[in-house]
């Protein structure tokens, strides 16, 4: 299939790159007088572009039947247009309105973070449409490899580029505030500064193909339950130096087309209504070109939106057309303030392949992507245990394969940071094609028993999951101890792999099952290994999961531990890699692993409680779906302590720290070196990295830094910088050098909205993980530096009780 998409204003342009598409560059941006475009529209023109065109549900009619009308009358020249450019990629997740005769092309955006998200089929063709699944983002951020993430961005937009969208919803940059919530794996880290840097280079390869990106969710925005209307309750300062940093260095650092805002209220305001957010801090403090949108159906008063600055409303309903007229019509809203939004979305537009007339070839290279995706997945996988160096596997060749996800592994989450993928290789899979054999008797027990339970399986509890009729994992096998033995006597290793999945529109539970293990899952690690043990052999754990699961009770039974994550769709493919040795694992955990739920600081808070003598009606469908609304509120106490943040400066123990990751080698640090010992604006920082092993490898290198009090209280330390080294043979060295500036020491000071470096002695800690300190160096400031004054903003309504050190 090619479409030639029209070129309205750049015929010439058109004709451009119809040769290799992989290598095309982003085309230049053309001149084009937007201000001439919005001369030419009329008042209802302009409020049908700031509304999107409505969504192409495909759920079910019981449902849709409850929901407010989309944006289009069935008999007008607009239902046209939109039916039309619902045509141009099927199962985008909305598209913006398209008028010829003004030269406004329509921008189709999709979903979403592990790559495109759209229709795999369509009606009368028999092409397919599939997109890669690449690994998820927390897969990613554990690689601590910002120039293999821009490589991902890349590849994914080039999918969107040859498909045909314009904006990818993406990348998902929460922060992980609790180990719970349904989306993490769509998020990268509990670290601002991993998460910031690990988005920044995802938009820059992203864009790199001239497409837009959507970073989201416009800000914290760090749990599904009662997602659409919960207020989060958090301190300026927490929001500065926490839950906004990673947006502000990806906006600084790769300047996303679009941010999308969320669905939450911060400190009593819908997020998508706060100029406070979207106007003072996106735009006036860090200096953002974009355009907003909401998240699909987020925030309730357009007029509010529009004003805040949130400048296109997804997914678009009706009624916010009306009233946005009305409200200009009644001199309740300037219309230069429409004029400002939609000038905003055009300046986008003029951006866009489709504006441009791209020819889109719908036949990326899905084959190259699977090898990039491959390799980012083994890359971001984690070694936790290995005792006796069980891993990387050598001479053996038969394997005994438990649990049932080996059977039926997972590529990614659900919802819409879901893929349509061609396929996804499973760990047998995964491990026929390494060269194993596979013990078949097992197979054949888990197959019948998975085809059974999935007969009987339930919907699942998410809702949304549901309705996209995504499936849970079944529920682990009983295993009997004879099928145990037996295999025990035939093969020469056991894997068992456990697994989890979760997604938008639910959070996950602190129960067996979820975040702990099943009796059933204990039972079957504890079987199998004791059983491969007596017949001299070893057993390994594979977690197929998008998040943290309790390990402490279980981890040090089996000789191996290995967090595959949700690798995407090569996923046994990468999983081998691994094993094998093909590839030395390099990734570190860029979440920590608490010893029980309790011990997460947010456990306390989340997912928050009801707010009382609020009448929330449970049935309230208003502002766009059948998400409820319920007045709810999530307070932040943990305030700044958020994940090792917390854990470091408490002293509360973890299954496995924050930046812990095991490697096939051994890594000897040497060398750390401060170019000055009193800091004005700058310093260089160096270490030395050694491998000392047998095998090649490459280390992660963590730079926290541990700062003085004079008035704001300071976590125990805080990742400041990272880098990774190259791969390293036997006996190489690397020096790695690292700059830091006002900013990377920075903390926030309320009394005076901005940021301040204190005064006193610093010291530097380079790290193989947050605990495992292998260098120190100090410096001193002689007086406080003043950074950069912000805006008043977000303030709480009121005060409340936060954790403190003193
Ligand atoms: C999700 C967004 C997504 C949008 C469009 C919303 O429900 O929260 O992440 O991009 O839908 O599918």
């Amino acid at each position: 299939m090619k479409t030639k998409l029209i070129p309205l204003f750049f015929g010439a342009m058109a004709l451009m790159g119809c040769g290799d598409k992989e290598t095309q560059e982003a085309p230049a941006k053309p001149t084009v007088d937007v201000d001439a475009m919005i001369g030419k529209m009329s008042l209802e023109q302009k409020a049908k572009l700031v509304v999107g065109t409505g969504m192409d549900f495909h759920i079910p009619d019981s449902i849709l039947s409850k929901m407010p009308k989309p944006p289009v009358d069935p008999d007008t020249a607009y239902a046209d247009m939109v039916k039309r450019i619902r045509t141009y990629l099927p199962g985008a997740a909305g598209n913006t309105s398209e008028y010829p005769e003004i030269g406004i092309t329509t921008q189709v955006l999709a979903d979403g973070p592990a790559g495109l998200r759209i229709s795999p089929t369509r009606k009368d063709d028999d092409n397919t449409y599939y997109c890669t699944a690449f690994p998820i983002a927390t897969v990613l951020a554990s690689t601590w490899d910002t120039e293999l993430v821009n490589e991902v961005g890349k590849t994914m937009g080039k999918e969107v580029l040859e498909y045909g969208a314009d904006v990818l919803l993406a990348p998902g940059m929460n922060i992980q505030r609790d180990p719970l919530c349904g989306r993490n794996f769509e998020y990268y880290s509990e670290d601002p500064l991993v998460t910031g840097k690990m988005a920044a280079a995802m938009v820059n390869g992203i864009q790199s193909n001239g497409v837009g990106t959507s970073v989201k969710h416009f800000a914290a925005n760090n749990q599904e339950t009662n997602r659409m209307s919960t207020n989060t309750v958090v301190s300026e300062r927490a929001l500065r130096e926490i839950y906004l940093k990673g947006f502000e260095i990806a906006v600084k650092e790769s300047q996303p087309w679009t941010v999308m805002s969320a669905y939450n209220k911060i400190n009593g305001q819908y997020v998508s209504e706060s100029k406070d957010l979207l106007t003072n801090i996106l735009r006036e403090d860090w200096g953002f070109e974009g355009y907003v949108m909401t998240d699909w159906g987020g925030g309730s008063d357009i007029v509010t939106q529009m004003e805040a600055g949130n400048d296109l409303i997804m997914p678009g309903q009706k009624e916010q057309i009306e009233t946005l007229i009305k409200a200009v019509e009644e001199n309740k809203m300037d219309e230069a303030i429409l004029d400002k939004n939609i000038k905003r979305i055009l300046e986008i537009m003029v951006k866009t392949p489709r504006f441009k007339g791209y020819d889109v070839s719908g036949k990326p290279n899905l084959k190259k992507h699977a090898e990039v995706t491959r390799q980012a997945a083994t890359d971001g996988m984690v070694l936790l245990e290995n005792k006796d160096n069980t891993l990387p596997l050598t001479d053996v060749k038969k394997v005994a394969v438990f649990g049932t996800t080996s059977y039926d592994f997972i590529s990614g989450g659900t919802g819409s940071g879901d893929v349509n993928e061609a396929y996804t290789i499973s760990l047998i899979d995964g491990l026929k094609n390494g060269g194993f054999q596979i013990n078949d008797a097992l197979q054949t027990t888990y197959e019948a028993y998975i085809k059974d339970a999935r007969a009987k399986q339930g919907k699942p509890d998410n809702w949304l999951a549901a309705i996209m009729g995504a499936k849970d994992p079944v529920a682990e096998m009983p295993i009997k101890a004879q099928d145990v033995s037996k295999a025990a006597e035939s093969s020469e290793i056991a894997l068992i792999t456990i697994g989890r999945n979760s997604g938008e529109g639910g959070d996950r539970k602190p129960e067996a099952g979820d975040f702990y293990l099943t009796n059933t899952e204990k039972q079957l690690i504890a079987e199998v290994t004791k059983t491969f043990h007596a017949a001299g052999k070893k057993a390994i754990v594979v977690l197929n999961v998008g998040g943290v699961v309790e390990t402490k009770s279980w981890a040090q039974i089996p000789d191996a531990v290995l967090c595959a994550w949700q690798p995407g769709q090569e996923a046994g493919n990468s999983v081998v890699d691994v094993i094998s040795g093909k590839v030395n694992p390099s990734g570190k955990l860029a979440i920590s692993f608490p010893v029980k739920y309790e011990d997460a600081p947010s456990s306390k808070s989340f997912p928050g409680y009801s707010i009382e003598g609020e009448t929330g009606d449970e049935e309230d469908l208003s502002g766009f779906s059948f998400m409820r609304r319920v007045p709810w509120e999530t307070v932040y106490e943990e305030d700044i302590y958020v994940g090792y943040r917390y854990y470091n400066t408490f002293e509360v123990p973890v299954a496995y720290e924050f930046g812990y990751g095991l490697s096939y080698t051994n890594f000897e640090y040497s060398n750390m070196e401060v170019d000055k010992q009193t800091f004005t604006d700058e310093l260089l920082v160096s270490v030395t990295v050694k491998n000392t092993g047998t095998v090649a490898g490459r280390e992660v290198v963590q730079l926290y830094l541990s700062a003085p009090t004079v008035i704001l209280e300071k976590p125990e330390q805080e990742l400041v910088a990272f880098g990774k080294t190259k791969m390293l043979a036997p006996g190489a060295t690397e020096t790695l050098h690292f700059v830091l500036r006002t900013k990377d020491l920075a903390s926030f000071d309320v009394a005076r909205s901005s940021w301040i470096v204190e005064a006193g002695d610093y010291e530097l800690k380079v790290g193989a993980s947050s605990t495992k300190i292998n260098g120190t160096a100090k410096f001193n400031v002689a007086q406080e530096i003043l950074g950069d004054k912000v805006h008043k903003a977000l303030v709480p309504q009121a005060d409340f009780k936060k954790l403190s050190r003193n």
